[in-house]
């Protein structure tokens, strides 16, 4: 076998292991960290494989219309501890980028569909992370 055959193997047995630790994630009930480190690894799996979409809040929505989205991101299963004091995305302290966090995370877990970026028509895909 050549070296290149080799590497891409390699990848392809830790593509299947980052996805299958991320699946079985879903069943358990894993640690804040656990479950933080494995929707890292899932949303560097996606920038490779699926091209690169963030689900961004539209430029005029309203912080009470941002905190419902936060609300409701933390409320359906993903781990918001990275926007809460303490957390690595807690600053800069402000509506709008917990919420860029939050729904961004939600569209991601979800699966990258677009019906998962809708927040009631506030929320839109950008090609671009305008956070960074
Ligand atoms: C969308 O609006 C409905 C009705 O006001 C509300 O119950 C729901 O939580 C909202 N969804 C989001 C993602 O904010």
């Amino acid at each position: 076998m050549t070296s290149t055959g080799g590497s891409i193997v390699f990848v392809t047995v830790l593509l299947y292991l980052a996805i299958a630790a991320y699946s079985a994630g879903d069943v358990e009930n894993p640690s804040p960290s656990d479950s933080k480190q494995r929707q890292a690894n899932a949303a560097e799996l996606d920038l490779g494989l699926q091209g690169r979409k963030w689900c961004m809040p539209k430029e005029d929505t309203s912080d009470k219309i941002l905190q419902e989205n936060i609300e409701f991101v933390c409320n359906n299963g993903i781990d918001c501890k990275p926007i809460q004091p303490g957390g690595p995305c807690y600053y800069p302290k402000n509506a709008w980028s917990h919420a860029q966090y939050a729904m961004n995370a939600y569209y991601s877990a979800k699966g990258r569909n677009s019906v998962d970026c809708d927040f009631n028509q506030t929320g839109f895909l950008s090609d671009s992370d305008l956070s960074m």
